[in-house]
Parts: C-alpha cells; sequence; structure tokens
C-alpha cells in the first residue's frame, strides 16, 4: 500500500491544454493564423538549446502564410483535438479529471480582431466541446489568450504596443464571455502574463539590431501595461455574472539566492520582485508596486497610461491566483552555472536533478512557492500547469512505462498536500498536461507531457491514435484512493 494523502473533497484535479499545442484545424471555419503557428519546426542536435527557435522576424512569419519554403509549422496540427475532442474528453472523465483546462483561439472568433460581428463557426466549435464536457460531468477553466493574438492584429496594428488592440480583445472576451458563461466558471485573460510579452518581443521579430536586450525589454512593458488594463476591463465586465471567477496566470519559477552571500541573497530578492511578485503586486494588490518604480528608471521605461487606467487596476482585482510551476533555478550576482532548454537561462542548483531539456524538478519548491504566494496574497490558488516532458515510444504492448512520471506527480501532489497542511487555500491542480501536445517552447511533438500517449511524430506523420501510458492507470487509482 502506498503513502495516502490527504485533500478536501472538493479540490479540483484536472489537466490542462492550449489550443495552438491541440486543435490543429488551422484553415478551416474561417480561423487565421496567430503567430504561434508561424513558427517552424527546427531539428535541433541539442534539446537544450532553443536559440534556433527564437530567429523569427516580421519576414519569416509573412514567409511562412504561403510557406513557400515547404517548411512544418507544428501548431497548425496539434494533436487534432479538433476532430478527436469527444474521445479526448471521454478519456479525461474516465481518468477521474473532474476540470478541463483548455483555451479558446481568438482567431477562430475574431479572426482578424477588427470585425464586428464574431464569427458563428468558431463559437459552434467551443458550444460544442463545452456540450461534451458538460455531458461527461467535468468543469471547465479557460484561457482567453495562450500566447496566440491573431497575426492580422499584429500586422495591421503592431500588436499590443498598440492600445486598440485592448478594445479589440474586450470585445472578444465579452463575446465568450456572454456565449459560455453558463459553461465556465473559471476564466484566465492571459497565460503566463509574464513570459506572453516576453515571447511576443521575440516573435513580432524586433529586427532593429541596434537596440540592446535593455531597450527591448523596456518597450515590452508598455504591451505589459496594456493586457493588464484588458485583463482589468475584462473582471469589471465579468461582475455581470455573479457565478463565474476570473484570476490570473504566471510562469512562476521559483528562484534561490545560489548561497548565503548577502550580494546573492539581494540579488535573489530583485529577481523576485521583478520575475514575479510585479505581476502578481498588480493584478491581485492592483497598483504598481514601488520596487518597479525604481527598475523602471534604471531601464528608460515611461509607461503611457491613459487617464483612469490607475484606478481600472485598482478596482478590479483578480479573485485568485493560477500559477504554472515546472522547476526552480538559482540566482547570483555573477551568474555561475547555467540551464538551458526555454525562453529563459536558469541558474543550476547543484541538489536538484533536470530533465532532457535542462528543467530542474524541484518538488519541495512547490511548497515553498504555495507558502510564499499565500503568505503574501491570501487570495485562493490554484496551480494551472506542472508535469515533466520527456522523449517516449510505444512498446510492443502499446503503451509506455512511464514510471519516471508516476514520481514526478506523486511528489508534487505530496507537497501540495503538506502545503494545504501549513494553511495554504489550494483549490485545485491541472497538470500539464493529460494528452501529448506540440510543445510550446521548442514546437516538437516528441517533448511529451501526456499520461495519453498520441500517435504523432514531429512531422505530424502518424495515425494520431491515443494510447494509454501506466501513468494514466496510476493516477485513475489515485484518483480513487489518494494513494502514491
Ligand atoms: C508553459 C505554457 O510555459 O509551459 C505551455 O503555458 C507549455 O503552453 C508548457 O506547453 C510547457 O512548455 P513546453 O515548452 O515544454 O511546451
Amino acid at each position: 500500500m502506498g503513502k495516502k494523502l490527504e485533500f478536501p473533497q472538493e479540490f479540483l484535479w484536472g489537466g490542462a491544454t492550449a489550443a495552438t499545442q491541440i486543435e490543429g484545424a488551422y484553415d478551416v471555419d474561417g480561423k487565421s493564423l496567430s503567430i504561434m503557428e508561424m513558427i517552424p519546426f527546427v531539428e535541433l542536435e541539442d534539446r537544450k538549446d532553443l536559440s534556433k527557435t527564437r530567429n523569427l522576424t516580421m519576414q519569416s512569419f509573412l514567409d511562412s502564410i504561403e510557406n513557400k519554403k515547404g517548411l512544418h509549422y507544428p501548431k497548425r496540427f496539434g494533436n487534432d483535438f479538433y476532430h478527436r475532442y469527444k474521445e479526448d474528453i471521454r478519456l479525461f472523465k474516465e481518468a477521474g479529471l473532474k476540470i478541463f483546462r483548455m483555451s479558446i483561439a481568438w482567431t477562430r472568433i475574431f479572426p482578424n480582431g477588427d470585425e464586428k460581428e464574431p464569427n458563428q463557426k468558431g463559437l459552434e466549435f467551443y458550444r460544442n466541446v463545452f456540450e461534451e464536457c458538460k455531458k461527461q460531468g467535468l468543469e471547465v477553466m479557460v484561457t482567453m489568450n495562450h500566447f496566440d493574438t491573431p497575426f492580422p492584429i499584429i500586422q495591421n496594428y503592431n500588436g499590443w504596443k498598440n492600445r486598440e488592440v485592448i478594445d479589440m480583445y474586450l470585445k472578444y472576451a465579452k463575446v465568450i464571455i456572454d456565449e459560455f458563461n453558463q459553461y465556465v466558471k473559471y476564466w484566465l485573460p492571459f497565460n503566463e502574463i509574464n513570459l506572453g510579452v516576453l515571447f511576443s518581443a521575440i516573435a513580432t521579430g524586433e529586427e532593429d539590431a541596434s537596440k540592446s536586450f535593455v531597450e527591448k525589454l523596456a518597450a515590452t512593458y508598455q504591451e505589459l501595461h496594456h493586457q493588464f488594463i484588458a485583463q482589468a476591463k475584462v473582471v469589471e465586465y465579468s461582475k455581470k455574472y455573479e457565478h463565474i471567477k476570473i484570476g490570473c496566470m504566471v510562469a512562476d519559477t521559483t528562484t534561490y539566492p545560489l548561497d548565503c552571500n548577502p550580494i546573492n541573497v539581494l540579488e535573489n530578492q530583485q529577481k523576485e520582485q521583478m520575475k514575479k511578485f510585479f505581476y502578481y503586486d498588480v493584478m491581485i494588490k492592483g497598483e504598481y508596486p514601488s520596487y518597479s518604480k525604481r527598475f523602471f528608471k534604471e531601464i528608460g521605461v515611461n509607461l503611457e497610461m491613459a487617464s483612469g487606467d490607475l484606478e481600472i487596476l485598482k478596482n478590479n482585482p483578480v479573485e485568485f491566483i493560477t500559477f504554472s510551476y515546472y522547476m526552480s533555478s538559482t540566482i547570483s550576482k555573477e551568474m555561475g552555472e547555467l540551464t538551458e532548454g526555454n525562453l529563459m537561462r536558469l541558474g543550476k542548483n547543484p541538489f536538484l536533478k533536470a530533465t532532457d531539456w535542462g528543467w530542474q524538478i524541484d518538488p519541495l519548491g512547490l511548497r515553498y512557492t504555495l507558502n510564499q504566494l499565500w503568505d503574501r496574497y491570501q487570495v485562493p490558488l490554484f496551480i494551472s500547469e506542472n508535469g515533466i516532458g520527456v522523449l517516449e515510444k510505444l512498446n510492443a504492448n502499446n503503451t509506455v512505462e512511464d514510471d519516471y512520471r508516476i514520481d514526478y506527480l506523486g511528489q508534487h501532489f505530496e507537497q501540495m498536500s503538506e502545503a494545504i497542511k501549513d494553511g495554504v487555500d489550494l483549490f485545485g491542480y491541472t497538470m500539464w498536461t493529460p494528452i501529448d501536445v506540440v510543445s510550446a517552447g521548442s514546437n516538437e511533438f516528441s517533448k511529451r507531457y501526456g499520461m495519453i500517449f498520441v500517435d504523432y511524430d514531429d512531422y505530424h506523420n502518424g495515425t494520431g491514435d491515443r494510447y494509454l501510458k501506466k501513468s494514466y492507470h496510476w493516477f485513475k487509482n489515485f484518483m480513487e484512493t489518494k494513494e502514491i
């Protein structure tokens, strides 16, 4: 018999996905392309070195539309959820999931961003998906924008740099809230709001090589301000419906000082402030924190605000925090050895093991993070992503013996249970991800996170058939017994 963990009866166990990583069907029923679907697959000699995948410019996006070079764009194909959603939702239910986190593709609802009326075909697809979830008794959490701003908005309006995009986004958000509030209780306006803008700075092809990284970074804070305002306006609008809740979503890469040298402790505090607390502070406390003012001054950020912006932020904080947690890292003034494999390079921790992509596995760090966020904000917490990406193949029995995933999940669940005993108000968890999907960062299909194996390779060759891994059966048993 394993170890029994304690969780509240009503705890929301679930799985998370994102539209461009699962749906496919990129050119049907009036959909436009988002920037995520304009990033080609690149063969990497070293899986940790993502530098080649980041070589994106406006020209590379334009070239991708007609795809004259015949490249493969994995997020146009996903895992074919668009056609197989009924089977997938049934498998989620049978595993014991209670909640399904998914995103709606803005590109299906307002393909150009500036249409007067929404695309009915797009709404119909999501209504069918939600009906299916309802039929299977699954609660739904929706991300409104999971890195996938429609490309026409970037091409014609300069993306989030342009304040007009707030209204386009709000029009989209109001339509989906009005249409789907009876199916969806939990809404997240932006996925990993602390990475989205960074990603868009890369993805909108800042081609001006004369600008330093700091200058480019400074420019992204204006875009971020627009997203904060857009999110606060969604909160304001949501008050029309008492039964729905709006939360935020931050990529929480927990950091520790490399050692007890005060210079490294202070460095870690400053990195924590600007890389994570800044985002929560604006979205929960409703104001730009004092430490950000000094930081902005030092790197040359001059935010343009419209009158009323600060009041909108102050009056419309989100009701709950969600965050993704995959790894932790170390911080020191003179950065020592680094790991790769992500948008940012992170400091190595000699006490932790890492995945093939250099993501350092740290279950205790999850308990630490939960306590840190609860102490600071005192609002309900939800882990909206957590999981492990691994290279995997089906064995002769048409399954995958993924004991490493079972260990990973079990160890993280144990720390969640400990955090709840510490007094943290944690009300749910959605693993990334119940089913194999295209990787967001490296565009591979072979970086597999699922408990359900999908028969596609990096070039979308395969049957697309679904097979249950060992972790699927383990998870199903965990749902019944709470034993790890
Ligand atoms: C998060 C994203 O950053 O991490 C997901 O919200 C993503 O979209 C997940 O898939 C894992 O990252 P990756 O790059 O391994 O797919």
